[in-house]
């Protein structure tokens, strides 16, 4: 449907997104991947780190958002600066790892130029070579490209690369909850993030996965080995047994139609969703009781029954975050290539509170996330296989009317916060409604 030539009016990104199907393209034209990356990614507000790992002057992580090389650097007044992670002279990284210290400079390994720690220029060797050149070394605005749109939201590192685009309070709206929530779960209202994070990389496009984050119709049927693999493996246990974590968190994934389909979920403005408003597979997780009493000693009985009744299972924070308030992680999705996407699995201590929380995070990632995973390796089998038949000649639309019945429900979706069923379809047309606005609009 798409050619080069063809998408640069904003009039085919229209065509490819119908109020009830999507057309293959969005999931597989690297022309509309490229498009995302200058028109959503870099002018949508993206999750680049966290604060806690950089909690010392000249602590630096680097990140890739939108394809872009940026290093997030802790100056010497606590403040965080993000800048290009790209040497003025040649282009050389100034930081190759993930993660370091640079102390007083940043020094590019390739012909040892030095910058300060907030970027501008600090030494050349042979200086004088640049003599008459209009380099002006050490001048102020002589230095690293630095990216100005960075938010320190509790801790969560958000950067928008573009110079316009929405303010992050307008664009995150009430979804800011889920991340309010996870570090209310602390009883000193603090997160650490432990280790880097588990990655995956998966061979389709990012919107296969985002869409099934939302999915509560595929547990029933895609995870039945494992679900029932974890039912046999306690099969014949006293009723009140204590069972063991994985068990625990993998038995919910057997769960009927019903179940998901009545967990309740709420979509808002700008493709964020709350999925599970009324319950959700982490609900019957065996209660902690010193931990609800450091929790009532925080906040007051009232309120920590609030913080601990949050139910959203995932809160999706379009287009690239979602985040699961219990057990406390978050998924980051890295799309790298049309059909090639990284998903990082993040656990966090939440400081103060017993280490089964963290324990909690880390058993969940790996048993449900991670590449070892007996839960995922089920979607990612469907995920790739589905990128590969989208390209077939079969039919080039992808369905996504269920629960549209209603003939005013389309219309009443855009643009609304509203509750919705959890297996209800209108979660996926909510992330598409804000995926064609964003790619439709113009500039920079
Ligand atoms: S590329 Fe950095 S000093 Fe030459
Ligand atoms: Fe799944």
């Amino acid at each position: 449907m798409l050619t080069h030539a063809s998408t640069s009016g904003a009039s085919d990104i229209g065509a490819l997104v119908r109020e009830d199907r999507v057309h293959r393209d969005v999931y597989t034209s690297e022309t509309v991947f490229a498009l995302e990356r200058e028109r959503l990614f870099k002018r949508a507000w993206l999750f680049v780190g966290h604060t806690s790992q950089i909690p010392q002057p000249g602590d630096v992580l680097a990140c890739e958002p939108a394809g872009q090389p940026v290093i997030l650097v802790r100056q010497p007044d606590s403040g965080i600066l993000a800048l290009a992670n790209r040497c003025l002279h040649k282009g050389a990284p100034l930081v190759s790892g993930e993660q370091a210290n640079v102390a007083r400079m940043l020094r590019c390994p390739y012909h040892g130029w030095t910058y300060r720690p907030d970027g501008t220029l600090l030494a050349i060797p042979l200086r004088d070579g640049y003599a008459g050149t209009g380099l002006a070394a050490g001048c102020e605005g002589n230095g690293l490209v630095r990216y100005r749109h960075l938010v320190d939201y509790r801790g969560f590192l958000f950067l928008r690369l573009a110079e316009e685009g929405p303010d992050f309070h307008d664009w995150f709206g009430p979804a800011l909850a889920a991340l309010d929530n996870m570090v209310e779960r602390s009883p000193q209202g603090r997160l650490e993030v432990v280790g880097p994070p588990l990655r995956h990389r998966i061979r389709c496009n990012w919107k296969i996965y985002l869409e099934n984050i939302n999915d509560a119709m595929h547990p029933v049927s895609a995870h039945r080995s494992a679900a029932t693999t974890a039912k046999r493996l306690w099969a014949g246990r006293p009723e009140d047994a204590a069972k063991p974590m994985a068990i625990e968190q993998m038995l919910p994934f057997g769960g009927s139609y019903e179940f998901f389909d009545g967990m309740g979920a709420r979509i808002l403005p700008n493709g964020h969703s709350f999925f599970g408003t009324r319950f959700n597979i982490h609900t019957a997780y065996g209660a902690l009781d010193a931990y609800r009493q450091a929790m009532n000693d925080a906040y007051g009985e009232t309120r920590a029954g609030e913080i601990l009744g949050f139910r959203s299972q995932n809160t999706i924070l379009y287009p690239t975050l979602s985040v699961k308030s219990s057990p406390v992680a978050i998924r980051v999705l890295r799309p790298v290539a049309v059909d090639e996407t990284i998903l990082e699995s993040w656990s966090f201590r939440p400081v103060g509170a017993p280490d089964t929380l963290l324990e909690r995070a880390l058993t969940y990632n790996r048993v449900a996330f991670s590449p070892m995973s007996v839960v995922a390796h089920d979607d990612v089998h469907l995920f790739e296989a589905m990128q590969r038949h989208l390209g077939s000649d079969a039919n080039p639309w992808v369905d996504l009317r269920r629960d549209a019945g209603d003939p005013g429900a389309l219309a009443g979706e855009g643009a609304t916060d509203r509750e919705v069923a959890s297996g209800s379809e209108a979660l996926m047309r909510n992330q598409f409604r804000a995926w064609q606005h964003m790619m439709r609009a113009s500039g920079s």
